[in-house]
């Protein structure tokens, strides 16, 4: 089966071609970066407006690069959610305006997920269930225990800012540009072990995390002047890294997990990468940094096993702004759907 994906929910304008789940045959991002670098975050409107000049071009290359045109698709795959509304709405339109007009089976995938199914897309043998999934992006820090396709039990997640927005945040307190998260760990490669000591929240007795705190902390350290920005840079990384990685390791033990599934935008931090592979007991997946942050493929491989199901997506569906792991539940079997 070969699924045309659409992704736009946030500031990448995505489309790829994926087969049979697990050969992305084309995988086109176009990225805003530059556009929203000069406001220090995203905009939305301005995102929203920029999908609508690039979904179709997307499209087409995603189409061009795979070899293929609308006549050798079988399904369309849109990100249904979470995400910025407007920007969401570009792209599940275009995909289900796609479905309709070529009376294609159409499917809403649940924009977490999709991050999972990244892991789908690597070579060799396939991932084992129970896995444990850590999910750290710009809007998510969730760790998901995944029994089997689509069956998701969320254990815990952040109670404040996530990951990726926690990066975010003190690349703008340390003058880095936008976005914070490659930037802060390009700037730790300069630094090193210091007399600073930023606090972990270990969140006891959860599996919670929370990042505000640190966030904090980096915010007198910068005003008190005392470090440069090398070293705030290095020990606020290894501050997250040491409370995902070790949080990680220690649930994937307690539950005996086959493996450990990472995913999102901060999976493309390679302390975090480290730091996972040394400490799990168990096999740790981690998608190549591309397939980490915001893509159309990873859609594509997570639509693949709800349409063998038979499951589809009313074409009327709207879209969601946040998330609950309870996404059965907006599907509706081929028989009794659209
Ligand atoms: O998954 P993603 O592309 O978009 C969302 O779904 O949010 O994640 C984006 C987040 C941003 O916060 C970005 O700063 C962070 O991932 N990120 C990183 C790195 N690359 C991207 N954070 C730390 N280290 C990185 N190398
Ligand atoms: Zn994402």
């Amino acid at each position: 089966m070969r699924v045309l994906a659409i992704e736009s929910s946030c500031d990448e304008t995505a489309a790829a071609v994926v087969e049979d789940g697990r050969a992305a045959l084309s995988s086109v991002v176009s990225s805003q970066v530059d556009l929203h670098a000069r406001y220090g975050g995203v905009v939305p409107e301005v995102a929203s407006r920029q999908h609508l000049r690039k979904i179709r071009p997307v499209i087409e290359t995603a189409l061009d690069e795979a070899g293929c045109t609308l006549d050798d698709i079988d399904a369309v795959a849109g990100t249904r959610g979470p995400g910025l509304a407007g920007a969401l709405l570009v792209g599940y339109n275009a995909a289900k305006a796609i479905a309709f007009g070529r009376d294609l089976p159409f499917l809403g995938v649940n924009h977490l997920e999709g991050h999972v199914y990244a892991n789908w897309l690597m070579e060799g043998p396939e991932p084992r269930f129970p896995a444990l999934c850590l999910v750290v992006s710009g809007g998510h820090t969730d760790l998901v225990l995944m029994r089997g396709h689509g069956e998701y039990q969320r254990l815990g997640g952040t109670r404040d800012d996530a990951a990726g927005e926690a990066f975010d945040k003190v690349g703008r307190l340390l003058d880095l540009p936008f976005p914070g998260g490659p930037h802060v760990s390009k700037a730790a490669e300069s630094g090193g072990p210091s007399s600073l000591a930023l606090p972990r929240a270990w969140m006891h007795g959860t599996y919670d995390f929370s990042f505000s705190g640190l966030k904090t902390a980096v915010l007198h350290t910068v005003r008190s002047g005392a470090h440069d920005v090398p070293t705030i840079a290095w020990e606020f990384q290894e501050a997250v890294v040491d409370v995902l990685a070790g949080k990680t390791s220690r649930l994937s033990r307690e539950l005996g997990a086959a493996e450990v599934l990472v995913a999102g935008g901060v999976a493309a931090n390679n302390r975090l990468r480290e730091e996972l592979h040394a400490r799990c007991p168990v096999p740790v997946r981690i998608p190549p940094p591309h397939y980490c942050t915001d893509n159309a493929a990873m859609i594509g491989a997570a639509a693949e096993f709800r349409l063998e199901l038979g499951q589809r997506s009313p074409i009327d569906e709207d879209v969601f702004t946040t998330n609950d792991w309870d996404s059965p539940a907006r599907f509706t079997p081929a028989a009794a759907g659209a």
